[in-house]
């Protein structure tokens, strides 16, 4: 994987810029470090080595260096705190277009887990703070091959494409799609439903989840129109903001 960065740095839309560190323990860390002391909008900060990469429900992430990309963005936006959640789904739509100029077709596993054919492809942490999100995402560009204990749930563009894609392009497609995405979160953020629903790798499948209330399950009719997912329990449609260890049954 190239680890020049710079020519992808010039080609950032307007306000993202890249901040790059040698090693970080977790970008998303960092970068909420850099937002408590001022960092404005836009500043993207990747690390060339991650040492203590943090997933969703608090699990291990890995980024071994020169396979995976490991980076987060900082965003202050102007919309009313409450829309802010949506960004989940702007970032996982971003991440699925960016890949999707480089060939595969990309999936979405509500509500930002990004797929290639049934694998796992990027994983996404977004974390809020005052006055600031933080969007945090891993994703897997030159890996060849994964630990046996993943190989069958992990996945990677050089798996999936046989390419070794640069990693400042790859970067640089998600930026480009991000500052895209992130102007449609008030009024318009049916555009982006409409484009992660066309994506959605749970409609139409029996799932079981977790919620903070309890083990849930039922089957995926979809997304809401405000981005929440739509389960069939029964008689009954409802909607879930949150819902973790989401897994196919059928
Ligand atoms: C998940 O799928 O569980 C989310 C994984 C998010 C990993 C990225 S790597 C860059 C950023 N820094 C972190 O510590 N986590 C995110």
């Amino acid at each position: 994987m190239s680890e020049d960065f710079s020519a992808a740095a010039a080609a950032f839309p307007a306000p993202f810029r890249l901040m790059v560190r040698e090693a970080s323990t977790s970008t998303n860390d960092d970068l909420r470090q850099l937002a408590e002391e001022g960092a404005k909008d836009g500043l993207v900060l990747l690390a060339l080595r991650q040492t203590a990469g943090r997933g969703r429900r608090g699990a291990v992430w890995f980024s071994p260096p020169g396979e995976s990309l490991a980076f987060s963005i900082l965003l202050r936006p102007a919309e009313p705190k409450a829309l802010w959640p949506r960004l989940a789904l702007c970032a996982g739509l971003a991440v699925a277009e960016a890949i999707e100029s480089f060939g595969p077709a990309a999936g979405i596993k509500w509500p930002n887990d990004v797929w290639i054919d049934g694998r796992k492809v990027a994983g996404i942490l977004v974390e809020a703070g005052s006055g600031h999100v933080v969007v945090g995402i891993g994703l897997n560009v030159g890996a060849r091959q994964f630990p046996a204990e993943i190989a069958d749930v992990a996945t990677s563009l050089r798996i999936e494409t046989g390419i070794d894609f640069p990693a400042g392009e790859v970067l640089c497609a998600v930026i480009r799609r991000m500052a895209v995405r992130r102007k449609h979160l008030d009024a318009s953020f049916g555009i982006t439903i409409d484009a992660v629903r066309s994506r959605c790798v749970l409609s139409g499948h029996e799932v079981s989840f977790l919620t903070a209330a309890g083990p849930r399950s039922g089957i995926v009719e979809g997304i809401a129109p405000g981005g929440e997912l739509l389960v069939r329990e029964g008689p009954d449609v409802r909607k879930f903001m949150q819902a973790d260890e989401i897994r196919i049954l059928a």
